[in-house]
């Protein structure tokens, strides 16, 4: 299929019905750190790893992720939202896990260099595919020991998508799980496997709670301290409008910090003019909420129909259509995402 905004080639996709799966694309990037510093790294169109049995990041879990996206704008160009974030969360994430950090430059070096390489993987603008990259850090060479890694490997790939939540900005459901994804001091506020390895199961056993009637589109999970605090939505974050039109989201060491999140205090303050909060969200009392939503770069803003918790079905604004808060909200961080919306200052990186 040819690009008609820019004349480039593009793949031959139903762009506008992508899910969010694994689409093998031509080239990924691959870096190494081997006695204190990192290579230059290069792409290469292997998509399989060859690495030590005793790796680290096979045996003890030291390693970690990023989640981000590029966007196709209306003149053809590429966007990457706020990716220094990312850079920075994977730097945070590698502290506290003992890995080296990847510096700010080599990550988005890398970003921009696997989305050039395969920009015929970018649908066109107004389909609503995006290009969702992931870069990832493990610990690899020669071990037994509980300890650190001699070597690391940093990669990233990227994958054409499209909705996380089926449905996209139609509501899903969600349903309270007992189950932990982290602990009060653990590792919830980075981005490590682990957390989503706790999180198979719960999110397995929250589709099974559903019926045909009403279906559960994941977990969500309480504090893991007191469990009366609403912390995550499956591998999102959680906000809620109130009825007197505050932006309110849960605020915990456990969550991960997302940048959809922060993006979306910002957007809602200085561009809707909400009041916008971060503060304690309790389960049982979901009343003061006239709309509410899960948010991250994979669910974008997923409108949340209801919540089941303990045997009863809390409904928000609706289970079918989308509150006019979270519309709003919606409309303005794609508009910025995808270029149609001036961006506040350092968000958006040209790929070029
Ligand atoms: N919470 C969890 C557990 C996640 O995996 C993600 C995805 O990265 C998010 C929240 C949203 O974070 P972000 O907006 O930075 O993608
Ligand atoms: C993201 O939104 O980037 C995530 O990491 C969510 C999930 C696909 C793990």
């Amino acid at each position: 299929m040819q690009n008609k905004y820019k004349g480039s080639k593009m793949k031959d996709l139903d762009w506008s019905n992508l899910g969010f799966s694994y689409i093998k694309t031509d080239y990924r990037f691959i870096a190494h750190w081997k006695e204190g510093k990192w290579d230059e790294g290069k792409l290469t169109t292997d998509n399989i790893l060859h690495i030590h049995e005793g790796s680290t990041a096979l045996h003890y879990g030291q390693q970690c992720f990023e989640g981000l996206k590029a966007y196709r704008c209306k003149d053809g160009s590429i966007n990457l939202f706020r990716p220094q974030e990312n850079a920075k969360r994977m730097q945070h994430t590698a502290d506290r896990l003992l890995m080296p950090q990847v510096p700010t430059e080599l990550f988005i070096r890398a970003c921009k260099e696997v989305v050039k390489a395969n920009e015929e993987w970018l649908g066109p603008y107004g389909s609503g595919a995006t290009l969702y990259l992931r870069p990832f850090l493990i610990g690899v060479g020669e071990n037994i020991g509980v300890k650190a890694a001699p070597e690391f490997i940093f990669s990233v790939f990227c994958c054409p998508v499209g909705a996380y939540f089926k449905g996209g900005l139609a509501p899903s459901n969600f349903i309270t799980t007992e189950y932990d994804r982290a602990a009060p001091m653990g590792t919830g506020g980075v981005k490590v496997g682990g957390n989503y390895a706790a999180s198979l199961l719960p999110h397995i056993l929250a589709a099974e709670e559903g019926s045909a009637e009403r279906k559960f589109a994941d977990a969500i999970y309480l504090d893991p301290k007191t469990h009366t605090k609403i912390e995550e939505v499956g591998a999102a974050n959680f906000f809620g409008i109130t009825k007197d039109n505050k932006f309110v989201t849960p605020k915990s060491k456990s969550i991960l910090p997302s940048i959809t999140k922060y993006s979306l205090l910002y957007i809602a303050k200085e561009r809707l003019g909400m009041e916008a909060i971060e503060g304690d969200v309790y389960i049982d009392q979901l009343d003061q909420f006239a709309e509410a939503g899960a948010c991250g770069t994979a669910a974008v803003i997923s409108p949340v129909g209801g919540i089941q918790h303990k045997g009863k079905f809390h409904v928000f604004y609706s289970e079918t259509d989308v509150g006019p808060i979270t519309r709003k909200l919606y409309n303005e961080l794609t508009g910025i995402q995808f270029g149609d919306i001036e961006a506040p200052e350092g968000w958006i990186v040209k790929v070029e």
